[in-house]
C-alpha cells in the first residue's frame, strides 16, 4: 500500500522519493510509512549518491494530515520520518513547487538543502489551527532564518515566496523545474560536507546573546491576539530554539503540540477549515456542474457596496464596468474607489502604482448597452423592491443569455426579482458584507428558480474574488442577517432592563468578537436599522429615541456612544444612560444589575435558537455553514468555531432551558427552543449528530 503513496526512481546515482498523495500531499500514516521504507531502500543502494524529496501533483506537501488529528497515533510519526531524513548520510534536497506548508516544511526542513522553484510559497500555518508547528519546526525555522522572522511567520502563518525565502536563507537556490533543478543541485554538493538544519548554530547566535530584537518581534507579531493560547506557544518554542539545546527543545514543542491539538480552540478552528470546504459542496450539485468562466462583469449602481463589489473583480484582474444612473453618481463612484485603492497604498498595505493597475481595469457607463458583454451583471442599487424589479427586467433585455444575473440585496425576496426576468434560473442572490471590498463572507441565496449552472458560477466567482461563499435560501435576513435581529432585539432589551452599552459590549468582546453590538451598530449607521424597523412598523424605545435625535451613530459624532473631535473611540455617554431610565420607567421596567453571564446568554443563545430554525427550515444546508457565515461575516472568534460549533461544546440541553427561561422571564414566545433544538436536547444530542444524520439521509 505504501508503495502507492511514495514512489522511488534512481538515475545516474540521484534517487527521487515522490510522495503521491492527491490532491495536495498530505502526510498521512500510508505517506508517512512509504518515506521510512523508501528512504531506507535509498539509502542501502550503493549506487544512489545523493537523493531528492520530490511530490507529484498540483503542490509539494501542504502537511500533516489534518483529519488524522485527535485519533490514536500511527507509528511512524512524522517526527520518527523527520529524523530519519534528518540522519541521512546521503545528501538530501526537497524539491519544492506550490504551496509547502505545515508539516510538509518541516519535512523539508528535515533536508539538508531545499531549492524551490520562483512561483513556490512555505510557511507554517499550524496557528490558523489553534496549534503550533509540531514536527521541529520552531526549532529549525529559526536556525535558518532567525528567530526574529521565525517567530513572525509563525505567529501569523503567513507564507514566504522563492525570493523572500532564498533572500532568508531558508531555501538554497531557485530552479526553474523543481526535480530536475534538485537533481542538478545535488550533483553540485559535497557529502562530505553536510550540516543538518538542527546543527546549525550561525543564525540564533546573535539572539542568544541579546534576546531583545526577539523579544520586541514576538510582542509586535502577537499584540492584537487576545484569548487565543497557540500564538503564545509558538512564542516560547521559538524562544526555546536559542535557549534550550535542540533536542529539549524539540521535546517540548510536540508536549505543547500535544496540549494544543486535543484543546478546545484547536479542535474549533479544525472545524471552521473544514467547514469552509464544505460549504463549497452542494448537495445535487455534483462536481460535473462547473462554474462557469468569467471575463467581464458589470455592477449596476456604484454606491457603498457596488463600488466596494467591482473592486473584488479589480483585485482578481477581472475587468469590471460600474453602470450608475448619471454622470455625477458615476464620478462619485469611481472617485470613491479610487480614494480607497489610495489609502490603502498610503497605509503602505499595497505597493506604489496599485492604484492605477487597478483603476485600468474600471471602466464606467450610463449607457446599459455594456451589460450585453458581461458574464456576470450585480445590482448593486437602493434596497426598494420595485427599482430592483424594473432593473432586472431591463438587464433581461440586454444581458447574453447565460450571464449570471445577481441581486446583492440584503432584505428582499430573490424569487419576486428572479420572476421580473424571463430567465430566473439564471438568477440568485450575491450578498456581499459591508465593506465588500474587505469581508470574506459571500452568502449565495438560491432562489426556487435558479439553476445548478448559476449555482456553481456564483460559487466559482466567490472563489475567485477570495471569498468565502455559502448557499443559503431565500428567506427574511438569509443566515446571518436573520440571526443577527435576534441578538439585537435582546440589545435593546438588556438596557431597559438594566445594563449599559459599555457593559455588553465589553462581555461580546471578551468572549472573542472584535466589537460589541453597540459600537458596531454606531459604525454602520443607526439610521440604516431605524429605517427598516419604520418600514415594518417595528419599534426600538431607545434606538429610535437616538435617532429622532439625530444620534446616527459615528458619522454624527454621537450614537449609543459619544465620539468627540472624530475620534473613532466609543466613549460611555451619560445622556444616554439617562435616556435608557426614562424609557424604562415609561414603560414600568425596574432596572436592575443584570450578570455577565445572563448578557453572555442573551447575546447568543436566541442566535443559536434561530440558526436551529434556519436548519429546520432547511435554510442552511448544514450547522457547519451557519458556522462559517458568523465567523467570515460577523466576526466570530474562529477559535471559538462560530454559533453551532460552540452551541454544542455548552450543550442544547442547557441552551434550551436558558431559553424557556428567558421566554418566560421576557414573556417572548419566540424566545423559547424551536422544535428541532428541543429534539436535539432531549435525545442529548448536538448540531454535529444533526449534520450527521442529515448527511446519511442525503
Ligand atoms: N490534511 C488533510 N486534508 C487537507 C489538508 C491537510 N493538511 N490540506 C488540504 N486538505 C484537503 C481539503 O480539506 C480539501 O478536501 P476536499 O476536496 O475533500 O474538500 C482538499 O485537500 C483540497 O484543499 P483546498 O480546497 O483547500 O485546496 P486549495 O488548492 O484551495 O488549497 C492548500 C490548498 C493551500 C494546501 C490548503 O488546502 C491549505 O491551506 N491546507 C492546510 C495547510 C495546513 O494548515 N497545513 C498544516 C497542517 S498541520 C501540520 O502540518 C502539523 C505539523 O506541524 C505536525
Ligand atoms: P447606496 O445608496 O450607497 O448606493 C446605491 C447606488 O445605486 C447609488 O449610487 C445610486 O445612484 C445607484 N442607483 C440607484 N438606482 C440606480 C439605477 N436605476 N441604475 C443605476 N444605479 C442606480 O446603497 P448601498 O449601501 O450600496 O446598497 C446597495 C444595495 O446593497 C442595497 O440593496 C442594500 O440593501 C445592499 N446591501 C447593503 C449593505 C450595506 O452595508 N450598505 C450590505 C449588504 C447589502
Amino acid at each position: 500500500m505504501s508503495e502507492q503513496k511514495v514512489g522511488l526512481e534512481i538515475a545516474n546515482g540521484v534517487a527521487v522519493i515522490s510522495i503521491d498523495n492527491p490532491p495536495v500531499n498530505a502526510l498521512g500514516h500510508a505517506v508517512r510509512a512509504g518515506l521510512v521504507e523508501q528512504l531506507a531502500a535509498a539509502e542501502a543502494d550503493a549506487s544512489v549518491r545523493a537523493i531528492v524529496l520530490a511530490c507529484k501533483g498540483r503542490t509539494f506537501s501542504a502537511g500533516a494530515d489534518i483529519t488524522e488529528f485527535g485519533k490514536p497515533p500511527r507509528a511512524p510519526g512524522l517526527h520518527e520520518v523527520i529524523e530519519r531524513f534528518d540522519n541521512c548520510r546521503k545528501p538530501v534536497i526537497a524539491a519544492l513547487f506550490g504551496t509547502t506548508l505545515g508539516g510538509g516544511l518541516e519535512l523539508a526542513l528535515g533536508c539538508h538543502y531545499r531549492v524551490a522553484v520562483e512561483s513556490a510559497r512555505m510557511g507554517l500555518p499550524e496557528v490558523k489551527l489553534g496549534l503550533l508547528p509540531g514536527a521541529g519546526g520552531t526549532q529549525r525555522l529559526p536556525r535558518l532564518i532567525g528567530p526574529e522572522k521565525a517567530v513572525a511567520a509563525i505567529v501569523s502563518g503567513k507564507m514566504i515566496g522563492a525570493k523572500a525565502a532564498l533572500a532568508d536563507g531558508l531555501i538554497d537556490a531557485i530552479v526553474s523545474d523543481p526535480v530536475q533543478g534538485a537533481i542538478d543541485f545535488a550533483h553540485t554538493v559535497d557529502p562530505a560536507k553536510l550540516v543538518r538544519v538542527r546543527d546549525r548554530s550561525d543564525k540564533i547566535a546573535a539572539a542568544k546573546a541579546d534576546p531583545s530584537a526577539f523579544e520586541a518581534a514576538a510582542a509586535e507579531a502577537t499584540k492584537r491576539l487576545k484569548g487565543v493560547e497557540a500564538p503564545a506557544a509558538c512564542v516560547e518554542a521559538v524562544r526555546n530554539s536559542f535557549t534550550l539545546p535542540f533536542d529539549e527543545g524539540a521535546r517540548a514543542e510536540q508536549q505543547a503540540f500535544m496540549r494544543l491539538v486535543v484543546g478546545d480552540q484547536s479542535r474549533a478552528q479544525r472545524h471552521v477549515f473544514f467547514a469552509e470546504r464544505e460549504a463549497q459542496k452542494i448537495p445535487g450539485i455534483g462536481p460535473e456542474v462547473k462554474g462557469a468562466k468569467i471575463g467581464r462583469a458589470v455592477v449596476i449602481g456604484g454606491g457603498t457596496m457596488g463600488g466596494g463589489i467591482a473592486m473584488n473583480f479589480a483585485n482578481a484582474g477581472i475587468p469590471v464596468t460600474i453602470v450608475e444612473t448619471d454622470e455625477a453618481a458615476l464620478s462619485r463612484g469611481l472617485d470613491r474607489v479610487r480614494g480607497t485603492y489610495d489609502v490603502s497604498v498610503q497605509r503602505g498595505a499595497l505597493p506604489a502604482g496599485t492604484t492605477e493597475k487597478r483603476m485600468a481595469l474600471f471602466s464606467g457607463s450610463t449607457d446599459w448597452g455594456v451589460m450585453a458583454e458581461a458574464d456576470i451583471v450585480i445590482e448593486a442599487v437602493f434596497e426598494e423592491l420595485g427599482l430592483k424589479k424594473e432593473v432586472f427586467a431591463r438587464i433581461d433585455g440586454i444581458a447574453r443569455p447565460g450571464a449570471l444575473l445577481a441581486t446583492n440585496t440584503s432584505t428582499l425576496d430573490v424569487d419576486a426579482i428572479a420572476a421580473a426576468t424571463k430567465r430566473p434560473g439564471d438568477v440568485l442572490g450575491m450578498h456581499f458584507f459591508s465593506p465588500a471590498n474587505v469581508m470574506k463572507l459571500l452568502e449565495i441565496v438560491r432562489g426556487k428558480e435558479s439553476s445548478a449552472q448559476s449555482i456553481a458560477t456564483a460559487i466559482a466567482v466567490g472563489k475567485t474574488l477570495g471569498k468565502v461563499p455559502v448557499v443559503v435560501g431565500n428567506c427574511d435576513g438569509f443566515v446571518g442577517n436573520r440571526m443577527l435581529a435576534r441578538r439585537t432585539i435582546e440589545c435593546e432589551r438588556l438596557m431597559l432592563e438594566g445594563a449599559l452599552p459599555q457593559q455588553v459590549d465589553a462581555v461580546v468582546k471578551a468572549f472573542g468578537f472584535p466589537m460589541g453590538p453597540f459600537a458596531m451598530g454606531d459604525l454602520a449607521g443607526l439610521d440604516v436599522g431605524w429605517r427598516i424597523r419604520k418600514h415594518r412598523g417595528a419599534t426600538a424605545p431607545v434606538s429610535d429615541a437616538l435617532c429622532e435625535m439625530g444620534r446616527f451613530g459615528q458619522k454624527t459624532g454621537r450614537g449609543y456612544y459619544i465620539y468627540e473631535n472624530g475620534s473613532r473611540v466609543p466613549t460611555p455617554d451619560p445622556e444616554v444612560e439617562a435616556l435608557i431610565s426614562e424609557k424604562a420607567t415609561a414603560l414600568g421596567i425596574t432596572r436592575r444589575a443584570i450578570s455577565d453571564q445572563e448578557i453572555l446568554e442573551r447575546m447568543t443563545y436566541p442566535m443559536i435558537n434561530e440558526a436551529a430554525r434556519i436548519l429546520e427550515e432547511g435554510i442552511a444546508i448544514r450547522p457547519s455553514d451557519v458556522d462559517v457565515v458568523w465567523v467570515y461575516g460577523y466576526g466570530w472568534p474562529v477559535w471559538r468555531g462560530g454559533p453551532c460549533f460552540h452551541a454544542d461544546l455548552v450543550g442544547l440541553k442547557e441552551i434550551a432551558a436558558r431559553l424557556e427561561h428567558y421566554a418566560q422571564a421576557v414573556g417572548d414566545e419566540t424566545l423559547a427552543p424551536c422544535a428541532l433544538l428541543r429534539r436535539l436536547a432531549a435525545a442529548g444530542q448536538g448540531f454535529a449528530d444533526f449534520a450527521q444524520d442529515a448527511k446519511a439521509a442525503s
